[in-house]
């Protein structure tokens, strides 16, 4: 172990176009010595990593690819955290900076936050910078022209994975609803939008700022679509749409 701990950024890389960075996470990513990203465990593919591969120096920092499995089983979840971990605290023990990209913000609904909590819980000493970055809902509104919320209205925030009477309250209570993780349960949201007379007032967006994005503003054209994970849904009660 190095006398000096590197120092972990949890950094945000927004949702897709490169554009987006900001300038201190470009300058970040552009001296630190190891980028970790999430990949995915077959493909090995990571979204964060391909917004900011033009970005990257050469030869570029040393590229570490974490997996995070996408299973409910504790003791696998655990096994594998604790591997992630234990990488990260390779590097950063040896003295050298660490930035963990995630897509959007790192805290929101991110990898990264529960990679900063083990970090510290096992090591209490660890330095760590959370890097903002644009979220999606932030860079969806945006591409949608949709005003989050003015005057005193209200936003709300929920995963689509969450139980259909939670999604209900929430939509009833704002007068704007930001849906994440909404591909697969595209069709029930679909029947709740139905059943609140709410289906004319969402708008879909997959892979906002990507080459490849797409805009949805009818939702019942979704109906029975395999859609990419990256797809969020912004419903507005009032306003101009
Ligand atoms: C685990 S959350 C990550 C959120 C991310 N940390 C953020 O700040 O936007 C993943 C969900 O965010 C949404 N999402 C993230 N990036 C997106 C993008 N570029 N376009 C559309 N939706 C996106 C999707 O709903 C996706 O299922």
């Amino acid at each position: 172990m190095s006398e000096h701990l590197g120092k972990l950024y949890a950094l945000g890389v927004g949702p897709g176009d490169p554009d987006l960075l900001t300038l201190r996470a470009h300058r970040i990513l552009r001296e630190v010595p190891v980028l970790a990203y999430p990949k995915k465990m077959r493909s090995g593919d990571s979204y964060a990593l391909s917004i900011v591969e033009g970005l990257l120096p050469e030869p570029g920092p040393e590229r570490l690819g974490l997996v995070f499995p996408m299973t409910r089983d504790p003791e696998k979840l655990q096994r594998q955290w604790e591997e992630t971990a234990a990488q990260v605290w390779e590097r950063l023990s040896a003295g050298r900076d660490v930035a963990f990209i995630t897509e959007g913000h790192p805290y929101l609904y991110s990898t990264a936050i529960h990679l900063v909590r083990l970090l510290r819980q096992l090591h209490p000493g660890v330095e760590v910078e959370i890097v903002p970055g644009v979220s999606s809902p932030g860079g969806a509104a945006a591409r949608l022209d949709i005003a989050l919320a003015d005057g005193d209205e209200t936003v709300g925030l929920i995963p689509a994975v969450a139980d259909r009477d939670a999604m209900r309250r929430v939509l009833a209570s704002h007068d704007t609803t930001v849906f994440l993780k909404v591909a697969k349960v595209m069709d029930m949201m679909i029947d709740l939008l139905e059943e609140m007379g709410l289906t004319d007032r969402a708008a879909v967006v997959t892979k906002c700022g990507a080459p490849d994005e797409e805009i949805f503003r009818d939702v019942r054209s979704l109906r029975g679509r395999d859609l990419e994970y990256l797809t969020l849904m912004i419903v507005q009660k009032g306003g101009r749409r």
